[in-house]
Order: structure tokens, then sequence, then C-alpha cells
């Protein structure tokens, strides 16, 4: 019995060191941590529970027979976050770069299985050089399988992907349809083909980081939501992220303890500027109302888009999606990058019943050729649909400028927004004034004396009538004007007042969202 215990305990000690202690030590200076250290450091303190430790490929081709590590580059399980059940795989760079074998897929799937039978979500963190080269179709046939259980987890349970290393060809699918991506500046990068490959077809000299680093997919393509500075803050914001979200589709988030206090936020008052045309910082609206102050906003998408915030926040201890125009970048307008950013963002918190509340300050849509050729039309349309869509209780305060096909767009009533607050600095028109007194008083304007005194005598009337939120009113597109200072207390009433909210959609099999 001895020589068997002591057997296991070495073959155990030997899968822990992966692919050895060499490849350690380089993966440490290359500034990376293990699998294993990741996650230790993700996973409550002895929660973690390995599943196939012993797994090895079953491929002879290239002389692999001859080179087996325990576990095959990939350590899978399940653990606590938080004291919640998460299910897991951490690939492991140290055994063939990470490089995903028939095997491998196999435990990457098996997780998943077990996740989706269990109602608990996936992470995972990736770190792989891609196919397992010497395996050739096979490797390929274990991506899809793992791209299929991902589209068929979709929704169901929270899936989550962090990038700790390449992630390249096939490899970025997976984390592209998981709902939310995490990269680590510089040691971190996703491209569906290298620089080599890109040199030959393109001849562009580009580097792996310029072509697919944090930085460039958290700013250009928005491929990821969050840029983390190292290893450690990926994961805090993983487990961030996690706390704001259910198990799955049938939970609501876990609610914080909220003992009631003052709810009146007098700095709100002072916010919005007297001139109309000037910006404001939206994030100083939301960090007022949410609770924690901007240490309680996990903003998400944060250096993408701009021109709209979208993130997670907690209203009296629950969890809600908060996406808000921001009149400090482009004026808050609504252009194709601004509307998918959100139009993703609602629809995660609508499969995951988190409420939504939506701060609107938006000019309109973003005019120009550049807009329209690459498809503002069908962008937009995917904001419509997805708050269209949703199911969530669902809230808008209007700060300031609520005008034209934006002002349906951004959860309005017609839409299915439950309330619709307004600030009584909020415009809310077909157009801005200036404009509008253009068209409606051509003939006018051009027949006066002073054109010039003319457009401004009937821009007035225009602001006069309508730069205000009180037609809105009159109609109940709008349910009450409110001052800013008693937003959070009227945001916190209606979301208890919303909180058994059931709204179903019509019998589908499921909608066409214009993509
Ligand atoms: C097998 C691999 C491997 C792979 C790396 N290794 N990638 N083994 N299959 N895909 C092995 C290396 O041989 C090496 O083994 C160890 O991992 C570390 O690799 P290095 O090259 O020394 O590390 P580094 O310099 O950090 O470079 C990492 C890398 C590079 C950028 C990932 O290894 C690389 O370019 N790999 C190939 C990437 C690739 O083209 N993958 C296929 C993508 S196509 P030793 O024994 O020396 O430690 C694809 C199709 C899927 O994925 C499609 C699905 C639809």
């Amino acid at each position: 019995m001895n020589e068997k215990l002591s057997t296991l305990e070495q073959n155990i000690a030997t899968a822990q060191l992966g692919g050895g202690e060499t490849r350690i030590a380089s993966q440490h200076k290359k500034g990376k941590l293990t699998a294993r250290e990741r996650l230790h450091f993700l996973l409550d303190e002895g929660s973690f529970e390995e599943i196939g430790m012993f797994v090895t490929h079953r491929s002879s081709e290239f002389g692999l027979d001859k080179e087996k590590y325990l576990g095959d580059g990939v350590v899978t399980g399940y653990g606590r976050v938080d004291g919640r059940l998460v299910y897991v795989f951490a690939q492991d760079f140290t055994v063939f770069g990470g490089s995903l074998s028939e095997s491998h897929a196999e435990k990457i799937c098996r997780i998943m299985d077990l996740a989706m039978e269990n109602g608990a979500p996936v992470i995972g963190l990736n770190d792989s050089g891609g196919a397992r080269i010497q395996e050739g179709v096979v490797s390929l046939g274990g991506y899809a399988d793992i791209f299929y259980k991902n589209t068929r987890a979709s929704g169901v349970i929270p899936q989550i992907s962090a990038i700790m290393g390449p992630c390249a060809g096939g490899a970025v699918y997976s984390p592209a349809i998981t709902d939310f991506i995490l990269m680590v500046e510089n040691t971190s990068y996703m491209f569906v083909t290298g620089p080599n490959v890109v040199k030959t077809v393109t001849h562009e000299e580009v580097t792996s980081e310029e072509l697919g680093g944090a930085i460039t997919h958290s700013t250009k393509s928005g491929v990821t939501h969050f840029a983390c500075a190292n290893e450690i803050e990926c994961i805090q914001n993983v487990k961030r992220l996690l706390s704001h979200m259910p198990s799955n589709c049938e939970e609501t988030a876990p609610r914080r303890p909220y003992q009631s206090d003052n709810e009146l936020r007098p700095q709100l008052n002072n916010i919005i500027p007297e001139n109309p045309n000037q910006p404001y910082d939206i994030r100083e609206v939301i960090y007022e109302v949410i609770d924690e102050g901007d240490n309680g906003f996990c903003e998400v998408h944060k250096n993408y888009a701009e021109n709209i915030v979208v993130g997670f926040a907690r209203l009296a201890g629950r969890s809600i999606g908060i996406v808000a125009n921001q009149p400090a970048f482009l004026a808050g307008v609504l252009d194709i990058n601004s509307s998918t950013k959100a139009a993703r963002f609602v629809r995660f918190c609508d499969c995951f019943n988190i409420p939504l509340l939506v701060f609107e300050d938006v000019p309109g849509f973003l005019p120009g050729t550049d807009q329209e050729w690459h498809g503002i039309i069908t962008n937009g349309a995917k904001l419509l649909y997805a708050f269209s869509e949703a199911t969530v209780p669902r809230i808008t305060v209007i700060t300031r400028k609520a005008y034209g096909g934006a002002y349906d767009v951004m959860n309005s009533k017609h839409i299915g927004a439950d309330m619709n607050y307004a600030w009584p600095t909020a415009e809310i028109a077909v157009m801005g004034a200036r404009g509008a007194a253009e068209i409606i008083f051509k003939n006018e304007i051009a027949k006066a004396k002073d054109p010039a005194a003319k457009l401004k005598e009937k821009e007035e009337e225009y602001v006069k009538h309508f730069a205000n939120p009180y037609r809105a009113a009159e109609r109940g597109y709008v349910d009450e004007v409110i001052t800013p200072d008693v937003t959070r207390m009227k945001l916190i009433k209606a979301f208890e007042m919303l909180e058994n909210k059931v709204a179903k959609l019509p019998k589908k099999k499921h909608g066409n969202i214009p993509l």
C-alpha cells in the first residue's frame, strides 16, 4: 500500500510541475504566472478540486508518443469565488505551449458540460499557441467542439475569458463567443493570423502587440472588454465581474446588504452646465447615484467607443447595468461603435436578469459618409433591437438632450422602458433648435431683412417650445420631471417597485437581431 500511495503522490507532484521547472522559470521570466498559480489567485483558498489531472494526449505522430505530460496542457476543475461555485480551465503554456490537443479539448468540454448541467459560470484562463500542430485535424475538431458548447451555453451561464498569453488562430473564437474578455497588457495577444502571415499577405510590418495586444483590442477593435496592467489585476477584475452576475439565467445576481440612508444627492444639482453645448462627464452623475461612488462602478469597455459608458454598479445593494451617453466625448453622439458596444451590454444584462438604468444626453446619430457607408443603419438598429427585446426592469433618466431617433433608441417608454424620468434641463425634440429653425422657418428667414436675426429669433422660439421635458411629460412619455438631487431616491424606489416584473417575449425560435 505504501508503495502505491507514494506512486500516486509522485504522479500528483509530476502533474503539478506541468512541462517542468525550466519551462516554469521561463514563464515567470516573461512576467507570467503558471496555470496553477493563476487558479490559486482566482479561487477561494482550498476550494479548487481538479478534474482530469492524469489525462494525457493520445497522439503518436512526430514522436509525440515519447513526450507526454500529465494533464496535457490544461488544468481543469471547479472551485469557489466569494463562496460561489465556478468551473474553470487554465491552459498551461509550459506543456506544448498550452496548445490544444484532442484530450485537452475534451477536458475543457467536460468542464463546460458540468457547468451547464449545474448552472454555474465557466471561467477560462487562456494561454495557448493554438491548435496542437502535431495533431492536425483532430485538434481543429477539438476547437470546434468548444465553440459549439460556448454557443449552446451562451445566455444560460456566464462565460468569462481571461487572455493571459498568446491566443492565435481559431483559439480566438472561443473567447469571442463568451460574454467578457479580459487581456493583460504586454503579455497577451489575440489575432486570427500573426505578424508573419500579415507581412506575407498584406506586406504590413506590425508587432504582435500592435496587431493584437491588450491596448489595441481595448481601444481600436473593442474585442476585449478590459485591458489589465498585470495578471493579478486581471484576476481581480474577473472576480469583480462575477460579483455582479447570477450563476445562471434562472437566478438573480447576489445582493449586498444595504441599510437605507439619506438618499438625497444635492451635488447632482450642480453637474449640468448652464450652456447646453458645454460637455460634462456623465460618470460624475453615475458616481453620485450608485452605491460606493466611483469604487462601485465596474466599467466595461472603458476605452472603446467612449461616447457611451456602460458598466455594472449597485443601487441599494442590487446589481444593475448602466448605459449612459457621454457628453464629454463626441458630445455623446450615437455612432456605429457605441451602438454595438451598448447593444452587447444590454443583451448580456437581459440574459442574466440584471436591471438596466439608462442616463440619456444624446444629440442624435453621427452624420457622415463614413458612418452611412459602414452601416450606421444596421448597427444603430442593434441597440434599438437590444433595448426593445429586453424584458428586465428598465429605467431611463434624461439629463439633457434627447434628440431625434436617438431619443427613441435610448430606452424610451415607446420601446418598453418601465419608467422614464427627466431632469428640468431635459430637451426632448426631433432635432437641435438651430437645425429645426433653419428647416421649418426657411422661407420666413430667407425673406427677412436680417436673416441672421430672424434665425436667432426662430431658434429661441423653438427652444422655448421644445427644449424642455414638458411636452413629453404631457404625453406621459416622461413619467416624472424630477430635480436631480432626488434621482437616487426615485431610482431605488422604482427598481424596488419593478422587482417582480414579469414580461415575456412572443413565442419564437429566436429573434433575428440585425447583425
Ligand atoms: C504544438 C507548440 C505550439 C503548437 C507552441 N508550441 N505552439 N506545440 N503546437 N501550436 C510549443 C513550442 O514548440 C515550444 O515547445 C513551446 O510550445 C513554447 O513555444 P515557443 O515558441 O518557444 O514560445 P514563444 O517564443 O513564447 O512563442 C509562443 C508562440 C509560438 C507565439 C505561441 O510558439 C507560436 O507561434 N506557436 C504557433 C502558433 C500557431 O501558429 N498555432 C496554430 C494556430 S492555427 P518546447 O518543447 O520548445 O518548449 C489554429 C487553428 C485552429 O489554432 C482553428 C480552429 C478553427
